[in-house]
């Protein structure tokens, strides 16, 4: 089996656990993105929910991409990384106050907005900093995005962006509102999705919706069609970068625009997944009446995905070429679900070796906690 190739004298004096992040890979995604999305003009945001990393926000900022924030933490992030104001979208269905005016000061390129409640708050914040807030209309599809139900967002049972039975009366008031300025359509239908029809579909859709708000006299500058496009997690030496070249031809194919029309995306995963490995040492071999687990350095507090979501990382011995063994990986933090992988095959493990946790560069440093006054995880670049 290929291994992934790890600076591994290096990592002996580093204090395990740490994320490990190879920026030559990630430049070559960033490269990547740029060629695929610039055949069309696309503007692409990344999703700094993703990853925070100054060091990762740097190199992206680099590479010219605006951002998608989610809170007031991440457009201050955003700024203080560089990223210009125009750059940013803000999006949440619960920005608070503060958040909102944060933002209306810092002149965003635009809000999307989730409810006709949040609208006439932003309305009230921006007439009394004497601003104009310019808004996207983050609409529901009602579209399947086939994915794992704590990150399908598209559905009309979810509790994000405004229902399309909703959309002609959230146009009627914001037509009341003289603070908003209404100047795109967003949507979102989910994350990690590898099967490009969700996105056929939600081309289709946004289709029929333009063409009924024009019918009304209604047209919009750009259409944001959020993130979601997934990486290939079982083979991160095979496949190590998302297929961005399929995935934006998907929506020059279908995705119906006006000349006039920019389209905007919020990449997070794709971006910066496939770069990060969780590195971590062995403590412990325990052998139980019918398992043998390999106890880590590393628990949920570094890398929750596996216990929050069942989620599927590949996970490789970098110390060790014996002879494949089977395992149960856990970590050390007072949870059952504390566990990266069950019956997981590694070369022969013994106390000291080190696994690298692959595909960990999204949703993985930023979601760390501090549950069992553990450290947060440090990283390492190369
Ligand atoms: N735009 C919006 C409105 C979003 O809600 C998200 C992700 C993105 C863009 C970026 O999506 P991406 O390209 O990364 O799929 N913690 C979970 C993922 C949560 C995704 C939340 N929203 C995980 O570890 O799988």
């Amino acid at each position: 089996m290929i291994k992934g190739s790890f600076p591994i004298q290096k990592f002996e004096n580093i204090q395990t656990p740490f994320y490990f992040y190879d920026t030559e890979l990630l430049n070559k995604t960033l490269a990547c993105i740029k060629q695929e999305s610039g055949k069309y003009n696309y503007k692409i945001h990344y999703a700094i929910k993703a990853n925070a990393n100054e060091t990762i926000l740097d190199i992206i900022k680099q590479e010219g991409l605006g951002v998608d924030c989610v809170s007031g933490g991440e457009i201050k992030a955003a700024l203080k990384a560089g990223f210009h104001s125009n750059d940013i979208v803000f999006a949440g269905v619960g920005k608070a106050d503060w958040e909102i005016e944060l933002a209306l000061n810092a002149d965003i390129f635009c809000f999307n907005v989730e409810s006709t409640a949040e609208l006439e708050i932003i309305d009230q914040i921006a007439k009394r900093l004497n601003k104009t807030a310019k808004v996207a209309l983050r609409i529901n599809p009602n579209v399947d995005a086939h994915t794992h139900s704590y990150i399908t967002t598209g559905l009309n049972e979810n509790k994000f962006g405004i229902n399309l039975e909703q959309l002609q009366e959230t146009i009627q008031l914001i037509n009341r509102l003289d603070n908003i300025s209404l100047i795109g359509l967003h949507f979102h239908i989910g994350s990690q999705i590898t099967d490009m029809s969700p996105f056929q579909d939600l081309c289709i859709k946004i289709n029929d919706i333009q063409a009924d708000l024009k019918k009304t006299g209604i047209t919009v500058s750009h259409i944001n069609v959020g993130g979601g496009l997934g990486i290939n997690y079982q083979h991160p030496n095979h496949i190590p970068m998302a297929d961005f070249e399929t995935y934006f031809k998907v929506f020059h194919e279908y995705l119906h625009l006006e000349s006039w029309q920019t389209l905007h995306f919020e990449l997070g995963r794709s971006v910066v997944a496939p770069c990060g490995s969780l590195i971590t040492k062995v403590l412990y071999i325990k052998e139980g009446t019918t398992k043998r687990f390999a106890i880590v350095d590393a628990g949920m507090t570094d890398l929750i995905r596996p216990a929050l979501y069942g989620a599927y990382h590949h996970i490789e011995n970098i110390s060790s070429d014996k002879d494949f063994e089977k395992y149960d990986i856990v970590g050390p933090i007072c949870e059952s679900s504390d566990t990266f992988a069950k019956d997981y095959f590694l070369n022969e493990t013994h106390r000291g070796d080190l696994l690298a946790i692959r595909s960990a560069g999204a949703y993985g440093e930023i979601m760390a906690s501090k549950y069992n006054l553990r450290e947060l995880p440090k990283s390492f670049f190369l």
